[in-house]
């Protein structure tokens, strides 16, 4: 289905300027509806919660939606299960304190090297903690994960498996619920880092049957502020974080130290309208379908997305794999169901620091290093090169915008 770029980049305020964004891995630009809510919320109903005057009442309200949306995003089962904290690099560092509570001594928890660090650093730490920590690798010559290698590092006292849904480096896409099952089976845990994901392609915690899922709104056109989901029945068995007094039948607010931030709970709102907007546009070409609630509308435009990101991808990737001096790290083909529109890549030769500084000059935005997948480029060796060059769309992207940094591209030889 074709996406209704027009409609898409008006939300976006920033999209009018001069500058090409192709580092949205990093951080996507903000939908206009979520700063208008922020700005909303902090104008009229800045007031604590939970207090009897309608304001507060209003205020409750806010908070309370902006977790809904969290909650549909997901797909999780009860709103209950999801967690709104500032990072998912705090948020899993929290899940692991609370977590290691529930281990003992001698248990074994599984982290890969291909993940940000926000996923493996808070499990390796447990290490001083009597855990014994194991990774599973990247295969050097295909860049995934192989099942039989996590088959052979699992053993009764597994706990925890813990990868990512999708590589920010990469681009790929795991099979995590077939993972998910392999993992259950042998009576382990799955917690997923989706940030790489979410942006991309609607996440489904029920039917990927992951117990724990995490991604951040800032890089799915909000604001600087996470969500993670924990299956409820973990949720309610694990000690919280929060003050004494705190039941430990709260859920979220025991994983929630000081509260939620109110006016990105409320921003969030405004994804979730963009999604419903977006939806109606395109309902009609998808024969006058009917669009039944929030999830049914994130569907649908995630749907548009993925067409148009495949196309961004397959632009930038056809020139790259034109071009013999270039290694693609990664999958080479450009299809949806195998990789994101998150390409990097290195020119033989020629250090990955050297690049983006040249194509700033045409006001593009890209990047180079290792991402906080620090691991993963140490083990493929691109250390030495200053890590990779990544170019990453979003669905905002066109290809006129891949074509003019394709031109200039061009100019840079290995
Ligand atoms: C795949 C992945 N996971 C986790 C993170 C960390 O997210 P946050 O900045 O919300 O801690 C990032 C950030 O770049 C990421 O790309």
């Amino acid at each position: 289905m074709k996406l209704a770029i027009d409609f898409v980049r008006a939300q976006f305020p920033a999209l009018a300027g001069e500058w090409v964004f192709l580092d949205n891995a990093g951080g996507s630009q903000t939908l206009k509806q979520v700063a208008d809510r922020i700005h909303q919320y902090l104008m009229t109903s800045d007031v604590q919660l939970g207090a009897s005057y309608e304001i507060s009442q209003l205020a409750g309200q806010r908070v309370k939606a902006g977790a809904r949306v969290a909650a549909e995003l997901v797909n999780a089962e009860d709103e209950c299960e999801v967690i709104l904290g500032s990072s998912t690099t705090m948020l899993m560092k929290l899940l692991s304190l609370s977590l290691v509570e529930t281990f003992k001594p001698g248990d074994e928890v599984i982290v890969t090297n291909c993940d940000h660090e926000a996923n493996i650093g808070p499990w390796r730490n447990l290490e001083k903690r009597g855990m014994i920590i194991k990774t599973w690798r990247v295969n050097p010559e295909t860049l995934e994960l192989h099942l039989e290698d996590l088959a052979a590092l699992m053993t009764e006292k597994t706990r925890l498996v813990a990868l990512t849904h999708a590589s920010n480096i990469l681009g790929t896409i795991n099979p995590i619920k077939q993972i998910a099952s392999f993992v259950h089976e042998r009576g382990a845990m799955i917690c997923v880092d989706g940030v790489a994901y979410a942006p991309h392609a609607l996440p489904d915690v029920r039917q990927l049957d992951v117990d724990f899922y995490a991604f951040s709104f800032y890089k799915v056109y909000g604001p600087h502020y996470s969500v993670l989901y924990g299956k409820k029945a973990h949720l309610l068995r694990m000690p919280g974080v929060n003050h004494f007094f705190i039941a430990e039948n709260d859920v979220p607010y025991k994983f929630q130290p000081g509260s939620s931030n109110y006016e990105l709970s409320y921003g969030i709102t405004g994804i979730g309208d963009y999604l419903t907007g977006l939806a109606e546009v395109h309902a009609g070409q998808a024969g006058g379908r009917e669009v039944k609630g929030l999830r049914d509308a994130a569907a649908l435009a995630y749907e548009c997305f993925a067409e148009h990101e495949e196309g961004l991808s397959a632009r930038l990737l056809d020139f790259l794999n034109s071009r013999s001096d270039v290694r693609i790290i990664g999958k080479k083909e450009s299809g949806r169901s195998v990789r994101m529109p998150t390409v990097s890549f290195v020119i033989k030769n020629v250090k990955s620091s050297t690049i983006p500084p040249e194509v700033d000059k045409h006001k593009i935005g890209i990047r180079y290093g290792d991402f906080y997948a620090r691991r993963l480029i140490e083990d493929l060796g691109l250390a030495p090169q200053d890590g990779v060059v990544r170019v990453s769309m979003v669905h905002y992207n066109t290809l006129e915008e891949m074509d003019r940094l394709i031109r200039v591209l061009e100019t840079l030889q290995g």
